[in-house]
């Protein structure tokens, strides 16, 4: 997508972090901005902000783990904007701290109903609506480094964010050639309020586990971690121009390039061996 002045973007997770500098930077170009978002008050505000520097934004409160919710907000969109070009399937939840066989029914719930489903919500939502209007658009699912590589303690975000990985190379292979750009965001560290996403936890799951003194250990150094993590308005600035140049992959910490390929190399060695192999 080369042109972006007038059209309409969508965006999950937008009244905070990403999601947020995402709306900067489509409103920053003269696109309608509807932000969609769980929690009110910061909703209000993000979209106040934006409306300052004279863009035409608006918000709507969107549970993306809710079908329904999703449908609605998409026909919200169109009935405001006429159109939307852009969808950014962006809301996540940092669900984990615990090994795997002590995380709880619940905690999989959460995590695979908002970063996976939440996903897979808002492509049946408006991929029609895009491919209406035959102007062409695009997609941008916010994935992680969590999508291409699997830490400890960290499941059920690491198999959600796998899982919106294959979700956009799957896309892509079917919108392959029809107008309509897909590209999967995998950030590294980014300093935003995901370390804080116990704020959205759903009452009907019950409160969160007692964390071992393991699971505050590694919870401290991922905040650390994030406090010292890149700017939203600097993972933004790379979904521009991936949007721009239709690429697939948008990655943002090149120091995490090394950790990847030795992950292709064990994959690569496991070649090896099974084409070495004779019954
Ligand atoms: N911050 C990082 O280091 C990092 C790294 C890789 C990927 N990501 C991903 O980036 C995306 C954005 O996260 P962020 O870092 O900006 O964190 P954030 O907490 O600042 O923003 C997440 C937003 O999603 C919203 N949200 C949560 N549950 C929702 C739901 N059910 N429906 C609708 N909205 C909901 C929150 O209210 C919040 O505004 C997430 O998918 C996250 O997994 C973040």
């Amino acid at each position: 997508m080369r042109s972006f002045a007038g059209k309409g973007a969508f965006v999950t997770g937008g009244a905070s972090g990403i999601g947020l500098a995402l709306g900067r930077a489509f409103a920053a170009e003269g696109m309608k901005v509807m932000l969609a978002d769980i929690e009110q008050g910061a909703l209000d505000q993000a979209v106040a902000a934006l409306r300052e520097t004279g863009a035409e934004v608006r918000g709507t409160l969107c549970d993306v783990s809710d079908r329904a919710a999703v449908e609605r907000a998409a026909a919200l969109t169109i009935a405001a904007f006429g159109k939307v070009h852009v969808l950014c399937n962006n809301a996540g939840v940092g669900v984990g701290g615990a090994p795997i066989d002590e995380t709880a029914p619940a905690d999989w719930e959460w995590a695979i109903g908002v970063n996976l489903m939440g996903v897979i919500h808002g492509i049946a939502a408006f991929l029609p609506k895009i491919r209406a209007h035959g102007e062409g658009g695009h997609i941008v699912n916010t994935a992680s480094m969590a999508g291409m590589m699997s830490g400890p303690m960290m499941a059920p975000y690491n198999v959600t964010k796998f899982g919106v990985v294959s979700l956009s190379e799957s896309l892509a292979a079917e919108l392959n050639g029809s107008g309509i750009g897909v590209s999967v965001l995998c950030p590294g560290w980014v300093n935003t309020a995901i370390g804080e996403s116990q704020r959205h936890r759903p009452a009907r799951l019950g409160p969160p586990q007692t964390p071992t003194p393991l699971a505050l250990e590694r919870r401290a150094q991922i905040t650390a971690l994030l406090r010292a993590g890149i700017s939203p308005d600097e993972v933004a600035a790379r979904v521009m121009a991936a949007i721009r140049d239709d690429d697939l992959y948008v990655f943002t910490h090149s120091v995490m390039r090394a950790a990847l390929e030795e992950r292709f190399r064990r994959i690569r060695a496991a070649y090896d061996k099974a084409d070495a192999f004779k019954p």
